[in-house]
């Protein structure tokens, strides 16, 4: 397909799992893979710091690497060497700084089997969660490669008075702090460190607590590819004293960050509340997305798209459907074949193929999400809980869990796991029910089951958000075909793997000549 340019691009293929050999083979390749070591990395050279373990999310016994932490101090090291790095790393080409990406998605490729099992073993993704991630890895390489070329390879000529040229270019604004989530512990990383390299900013990386190793291998990569390393550091630790140590320093041109709302906020005030340049801030934070059904939906099509909305990836994703609201005429009928549907999903070891639903990532997060299904066993109805086996106990597993409520006070807040709530509405009802779904003020996607063609427009108008899906499931956005993100709670409104995903990153500038 061509994208909005004209241009021929295709996204990267993924793996065969239907023929048995090659997924013994790849099974195979995945386990022998068993521990990873990182460290900070400030300006190529390897720092100390303290360590801790980490541990596989399916079976908490099982170490699969150590992480050391950077220190507040080596925070401010890293920002002296990205500031140095700036004045040369923005004055590269834009194709060399695309040819580095493109060589780092090859690299991937190369490393596929590895960075699958470290998705696997660190992340707790599934087997086939972990193909899309590297897969969206690579793409976001790639698609930035191309769109960067464009943007920022050749100046705008503007038109003007007789006797002037005017230049219209972008530039990279210094150096950036990318901040990324656990859930996509390698295309999130991936994807907010090409963007800001290829528009010509220097990183500092910093990675979830949860998952340094795999982002460790992605910037070993981004070196071996030829980004130098003082254009990016790799800075493990935690958010909090590293923020602390960054955000007020004027040097620190912006900040990429994804993950929830309440963190954004406060990366907000410090930025906020620091004197001299003012830094930019990107934020692409979490959802609470509905999903109307109306009355002349396909129920079964409805729940394919259900459970995969509401449970693969153990529902922490970002996208992942939170409410269902179903015509009263057919929720009885939905609801029904749901439960019969979850009553066949498989929770278990994310290595088999055969997993639907794998482990969340760690005891705090099952915790919370257990405490969160023991209110709503008192404040909402239980329709179905998924029965869990033996072999969970080791890990950190959730049930995936339906509640019917009657009311939006429920949702509160994001619950982020395999938690469904369900609500049923009258026909009467449905403009009142996009009003409240917008109140929520979260905007990241929607979904809409119907056949009426005059409501999947009128719908998909007035919903606030930033990815609607009509009649499909409303996760796995592909980059450079759905553009990705949201909008009030859920960010400041870039879409990753989008055309302008890039400008966020610059500055831009004119140059006027009198000739
Ligand atoms: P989180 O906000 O707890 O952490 C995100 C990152 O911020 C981590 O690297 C963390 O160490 C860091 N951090 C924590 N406190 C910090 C502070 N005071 N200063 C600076 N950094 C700090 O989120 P999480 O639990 O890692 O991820 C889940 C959240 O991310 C969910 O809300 C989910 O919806 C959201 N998310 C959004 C998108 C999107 O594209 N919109 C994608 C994935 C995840
Ligand atoms: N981009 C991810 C999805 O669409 C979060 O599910």
């Amino acid at each position: 397909p061509q994208d909005l340019y004209g241009k021929e691009r295709k996204n990267s293929p993924g793996i065969d799992l239907v023929n048995p050999r090659e997924i013994e083979n790849l099974l195979e390749e995945i386990r022998s893979f068993t521990f990873w070591a990182a460290h900070p990395v400030i300006g190529g050279k390897r720092q100390e710091g303290p360590r801790y373990q980490i541990h596989n999310p399916a079976r908490r016994e099982e170490t699969i690497g150590e992480v050391q932490e950077a220190s507040p101090a080596l925070a401010q090291e890293a920002l002296v060497c990205a500031t140095q790095a700036f004045e040369s790393w923005n004055f590269t080409s834009a194709q060399h700084r695309a040819q580095c990406l493109r060589k780092t998605a090859d690299l991937m490729i190369d490393h596929y089997h590895e960075l699958i099992a470290l998705c696997i073993r660190e992340g707790g993704k599934t087997l086939t969660d972990a193909i899309s991630e590297v897969r969206e890895a690579i793409d976001f390489c790639r698609y930035y490669a191309e769109r960067g070329e464009i943007d920022f390879g050749t100046p705008l000529s503007l038109l003007g008075a007789t006797g002037e040229t005017n230049e219209f270019l972008l530039q990279g604004r210094g150096v950036f702090i990318c901040i990324s989530p656990w859930n996509f512990p390698l295309a999130i990383f991936v994807g907010q460190i090409a963007a800001a390299l290829m528009a010509g900013n220097c990183v500092i990386a910093k990675p979830a607590r949860q998952t340094p190793l795999i982002a460790f291998r992605a910037c070993q990569l981004f070196y071996e590819a030829g980004i130098p390393q003082t254009a990016l550091q790799y800075l493990p630790g935690s958010g909090s004293q590293l923020s602390a140590a960054l955000l007020k320093d004027e040097r620190v041109a912006g900040v990429a960050f994804t993950g929830s709302i309440e963190t954004a906020h406060i990366i907000n005030r410090m930025l906020a509340s620091r004197d001299g340049a003012i830094g930019s801030f990107i934020a692409e934070t979490g959802g609470q997305n509905a999903m109307i059904v109306d009355s002349s939906a396909l129920p079964e099509q409805v729940v394919t798209d259900v459970l995969s909305s509401a449970f693969q990836s153990a529902g922490q994703r970002c996208s992942a459907l939170r409410l269902l609201l179903v015509q009263e005429e057919i929720a009885s009928r939905v609801i029904d074949l749901l439960k019969g549907a979850m009553a066949e999903l498989k929770i278990g070891d994310p290595f088999f193929l055969s997993t639907d639903v794998g482990p969340v990532i760690d005891e705090a997060a099952q915790k919370s999400l257990d405490t969160y299904r023991e209110t709503m066993k008192s404040e909402g109805q239980l329709i179905y809980e998924c029965p869990l086996d033996v072999n969970t106990q080791k890990g950190t597993f959730v049930p995936p869990s339906v509640f019917e409520i009657s009311s939006f006070k429920s949702l509160t807040h994001e619950v982020f796991g395999p938690v469904l709530h369900v609500m049923r509405f009258k026909s009467s009802e449905l403009e009142q029910v996009i009003n409240q779904i917008n109140h929520l003020k979260f905007g990241l996607t929607f979904g809409l089951h119907t056949r009426l063609d005059g409501r999947m427009e009128d719908i998909a108008r007035h919903i606030g958000a930033g990815n609607v899906y009509i009649n499909r499931n409303i996760i796995g956005a592909v980059v450079g075909t759905q553009p990705f993100g949201g909008q009030g709670l859920s960010g400041t409104g870039p879409k990753a793997g989008g055309p302008y995903y890039l400008h966020r990153f610059a500055t831009e500038k004119t140059i006027s000549i009198n000739t």
